[in-house]
């Protein structure tokens, strides 16, 4: 029997996140006719999505030919074949639609003189199959994230979905036989706890950057939905898959857009060399971001960095001229002069790579739906549990995204999963009695942490395992180093029942929500630096010194991470290595140029 005040609610699906994914599900879901309901710990217009600036992949085809087959196979081949073909195949197809779909919710895309969605090239992202570079990054200037995210928020309320903001999801509601029934949330502004009943619970937390120590994601992207996931006994999948983004400004990390290269930016050496030339001769500075992220790297190793200290690279926008960089680029340059105190039309910025997105996650299939593998189902699902966005792994970017597929991946899941859940859910169906104890595991978790007494801040325990996870799993990464950083992150997290919270209020306890988010970003840290030292091979982000190639033979497949008390258990599940339909063929691995 629990002291603390519940809250009952009861809902067709209940959507966990308001970034774009977690928008568009609910948004799809409300037009379904569901009771939806979307929980968030933040007001939906601050979710992480609002930082993303260079736009979202589309052959759309409205600068240059283009088509959703040469998109598919540069995400195939950007994935360094970990991709599951049949899952990029639909992202890819989809595209088209789901962007004119964004622009008649609204969405204020840049336009061509003709009026049409201005489209800018991005990294990896090429014509003909690998030819040259396209334009297929359907922009905003360099805030897409921040229209669409807006416009979808408002679509949701068009269709009266209902929102529980600043809202903490504390712990899945399981039933004894694997199907989920619910989730716990903290209301962080009065203190109350709450059991949400749904048919259906919909994961779209984001990802988990702030387990390193530089990253260009917000402070609450904490892997909350990972974290709810490993405690229900569920595996992670392919979390050794980090991506460093090329150009985080040196020193705060905060992005500049990819799409600063797209529009004619280069990077520069000590000697002033152009250097991209020689590690990818044909896309040069618009290669995918795990060969540039590693020839940066390269290139501060051996003593070509720029800065007193040698250790980081230019990226030169002043030959843009002001107009350009005011019409296409006036984010970067605004944040280039607050935290670089650079002005863009006179100077270089100083960047370097920093962690950006996870490609690994919840692992589930293309509608949405979260696996639980097993030796004989290895896509066997978890009925009434979907993830989309970040959170999951679907798998369309396998070991590495291209840029502009995050945007992509977000609008064209929450669209499937909303698509999915209208076959197989039915709105208004009664739901089952929950078990007397339902929501007890959240409720206790809570309890726990909240009069947590020991010696260590959480702050202190953070900051070991940020800085554990940015040294020992890097842009490179060696035998030596995974072993040490297992090792460490182990450490650090058997100090977690040590943990001290100094208050113990239930209300706008910002000690208590870091704790809760501290716990989350534990079991992805862990699962992480474990399922990084398993894989003997170097594939897309992953670059294993020791073993520099790609081992398609022994290593294309997907790892699965099962985190529990601190201890992390890997399986590993084969990769699609099929298409939805017989429009395209299997892309069979091959060397991968740029
Ligand atoms: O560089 C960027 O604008 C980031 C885009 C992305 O991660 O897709």
């Amino acid at each position: 029997m629990t002291a603390y005040k519940i809250i009952d609610h009861t809902y067709d699906v209940v959507v966990v996140g308001a970034g774009g994914a977690g928008l568009r599900a609910t948004m799809g879901m409300g037009v379904s006719g569901f009771k939806t309901a979307c929980i968030t710990k933040v007001f939906p217009t601050r979710s992480h999505t609002v930082a993303a600036q260079g736009g979202i992949g589309a052959s759309l085809g409205n600068m240059a030919e283009d088509n959703w087959k040469w998109h598919m196979y540069d995400t195939v081949k950007g994935s360094d074949w970990l991709g599951d073909q049949d899952a990029i195949e639909y992202m890819c197809r989809e595209a088209v639609p789901a962007v004119h779909e964004l622009e008649h919710f609204g969405v204020p895309f840049s336009r061509t003189p003709e009026g049409k969605i201005y489209q800018r090239p991005f990294g990896g992202h090429m014509s003909n199959f690998g030819e040259k570079p396209v334009q297929r990054a359907c922009a905003a200037a360099d805030r897409t994230g921040h229209a669409i995210l807006h416009t979808l928020y408002q679509q949701c309320l068009k269709h009266s979905c209902e929102f529980f903001i600043e809202y903490f999801a504390l712990d899945l509601i399981m039933d004894p036989d694997g199907t989920c029934r619910g989730v716990m949330a903290w209301n962080l502004d009065d203190g109350t706890l709450h059991r949400f009943r749904a048919h259906q619970v919909v994961l779209a937390t984001g990802g988990y950057g702030r387990a390193f120590f530089s990253c260009t994601s917000a402070h609450t992207c904490t892997g909350d939905g990972h974290g709810l996931v490993a405690r229900a006994g569920l595996p992670l999948q392919d979390m050794e898959f980090v991506q460093f983004h090329p150009t985080g400004i040196y020193g705060s990390g905060c992005l500049i857009t990819e799409g600063a290269r797209g529009e004619g930016g280069y990077l520069t050496n000590s000697a002033g060399e152009r250097f991209m030339e020689r590690y990818a001769p044909t896309a040069k500075d618009l290669a995918s971001r795990d060969v540039v992220s590693r020839a940066m790297t390269v290139e501060i190793r051996e003593g070509r960095g720029v800065g007193k200290d040698n250790d980081h690279i230019h990226l030169h926008l002043e030959h843009l001229g002001a107009e350009t960089l005011e019409l296409r680029l006036p984010g970067i340059s605004e944040t280039s002069k607050i935290f670089a105190g650079v002005d863009v039309t006179k100077e270089p910025i100083p960047v370097l790579p920093t962690v950006h997105y996870n490609m690994g996650g919840i692992p589930t299939n293309l509608y949405g739906e979260v696996l639980r593998p097993t030796q004989a189902n290895p896509d066997a699902t978890v009925p009434g549990l979907m993830a989309i966005g970040e959170a999951a792994c679907v798998s369309v970017h396998g070991a590495n995204r291209l840029g502009t597929n995050s945007l992509l991946d977000i609008v064209v899941f929450g669209r499937a999963a909303a698509l999915r859940a209208a076959e197989t859910t039915k709105a208004g169906a009664a739901h089952k009695p929950l078990a007397k104890d339902a929501g007890e595991l959240g409720i206790s978790r809570f309890d726990r942490l909240r009069n947590a007494n020991g010696s260590l801040s959480t702050q202190e325990i953070r900051l070991a395992m940020q800085k554990t996870m940015q040294n020992d799993a890097a842009v490179f990464r060696t035998s030596k180093s995974l072993a040490e950083g297992m090792q460490k992150v182990g450490e650090v997290a058997a100090t977690l029942p040590q943990i001290r919270i100094t208050d113990r209020s239930t209300v706008w306890n910002s000690d208590l929500a870091e704790a809760l988010e501290l716990e989350n970003l534990m079991d992805c840290a862990l699962a992480t630096i474990t399922s990084a030292e398993a894989r003997q091979e170097s594939r897309g982000a992953h670059a294993h010194e020791d073993f520099p190639n790609r081992d398609d033979v022994n290593w294309q497949k997907h790892t699965l991470a099962w985190v529990e008390g601190g201890k992390v258990k890997l399986d590993y599940r084969p990769v699609h290595t099929y298409t939805l339909t017989d429009e395209v063929e299997y892309i069979k691995p091959q060397k991968r140029v740029y």
